[in-house]
């Protein structure tokens, strides 16, 4: 089964096609246009802009997907081919993302895959976003010779820019949310807090990076809700931690002009210890859901999950429990259409047009 995967939920305009074969997907072609240098430029997102780029974006991505899709698989494009749409007609579904996200570039994908299905006749499935991530682990990543088993019921964590999420997965469709964030999500926290040591935006990857020369004895930031019974998370406190931190070591609490004061090593340490942090709660806490609700398996997903530290520690600690660990390969732990249409497969239930409208607030059922 062919589908043609479309997610434009924050600043990404990503367009995929893959094929679905049993237990696990291939993917055929999978392109991104992201608006993050501009965004780099701001420290955020300005959601009306992203929406602005996404228009501008969404047709050139589809055809080079579709340019991609030709590439990988020497098939034929006829001579006027319209972006494609011949191609197209041999797909089997459309799967969008439809929420949550930013209302402007929700839209953007949504009402183009709802033109696509009405002009190619072919049924369109919505997929939720969170979802989404988690199925970025069913996609199979180049040559890989034995295939993974994951058994059920599992734990997934969803950790992105959006959402800390940590669910009991009983089926394929069958999610049971054990908790999310009270307020900052994790990757929230990485970019905020990079901001405050003047990184640009995202900042996950670059804290990672300093993270490795870092002291992890230099401070000890707080683990909010870690020895609570709650599955919830809250990063906020930790922000304000650092934040603390850094106006008492520079004697300055105009927030603008803290990073250039810093020493390079200083930012290190921060770097370490505030990755630490968020690391030790992400981890004690889904194992605990692990071994409460008896599974084998964990998921990691999202884009704070490309974090190798975070990938390495969970490994480490799970061992002794007999718990295996799956994380996607890095170039879809982010946003990308390939884990859309991941879900879509794996959860085939196409909705009629008319009922499909973008859903901001979108969560677990
Ligand atoms: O899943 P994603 O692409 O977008 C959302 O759905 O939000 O996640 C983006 C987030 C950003 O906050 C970014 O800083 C974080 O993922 N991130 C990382 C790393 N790579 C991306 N955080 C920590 N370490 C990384 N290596
Ligand atoms: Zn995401």
């Amino acid at each position: 089964m062919t589908i043609l995967g479309i997610e434009t939920s924050c600043d990404e305009t990503s367009i995929a096609i893959i094929e679905g074969a049993n237990d696990f997907v291939k993917v055929n072609s999978n392109i991104l246009a992201t608006s993050l240098a501009l965004h780099a430029k701001t420290g955020g997102i300005i959601p009306e802009q992203a929406a602005r780029e996404q228009i501008k974006y969404i047709l050139p991505t589809l055809k080079e997907a579709i340019d991609d899709y030709v590439k990988r698989n020497n098939e034929k494009l006829p001579v006027h081919n319209n972006y494609g749409l011949e191609l197209l007609k041999h797909i089997d579904a459309i799967a969008v993302t439809y929420g949550p996200g930013l209302i402007g570039s929700l839209l953007v994908g949504v009402e183009t895959a709802k033109t696509l299905a009405y002009i190619l006749n072919k049924p369109i499935i919505p997929v939720n976003h969170m979802v989404g991530h988690i199925y970025a682990n069913w996609i199979l990543n180049g040559n890989i010779t034995s295939i993974p088993i994951i058994h059920y019921p599992l734990i997934a964590l969803v950790v992105s820019g959006g959402h800390t999420d940590l669910l009991l997965m009983k089926k394929h469709g069958d999610f049971q949310l054990l908790g999310g964030t009270r307020d900052d999500a994790a990757g929230e926290a990485f970019d905020k807090i990079g901001r405050m040591l003047g990184l640009s935006y995202p900042a996950g990857p670059e804290i990672e990076r300093l993270a490795k020369k870092g002291d992890p004895n230099r401070f000890h930031f707080p683990r909010p809700l870690l020895h609570e019974k709650t599955y919830e998370f809250s990063f906020s406190g930790l922000k304000t931690a650092v934040l603390r931190e850094i106006t008492k070591l520079t004697n300055n609490n105009n927030i603008s002009t803290i990073p250039s004061s810093l020493s390079t090593q200083i930012v290190c340490d921060l770097a370490r210890c505030t990755q630490d942090a968020i690391i030790d709660v992400l981890i004690k806490k889904t194992l605990r859901a692990a071994n409460q609700f008896n599974v084998q398996s964990i998921l990691l997903s999202g884009g704070v999950s490309a974090n190798q530290t975070l990938r390495d520690e969970f490994n480490i600690k799970s061992e002794k429990f007999k718990i295996e660990i799956f994380a996607p390969h890095k170039t879809f732990c982010t946003d990308n259409a390939a884990m859309i249409a991941s879900a879509a497969y794996f959860n085939f239930k196409p909705e009629p047009l008319n009922s499909i409208t973008a859903d901001p607030e979108l969560y677990f059922e």
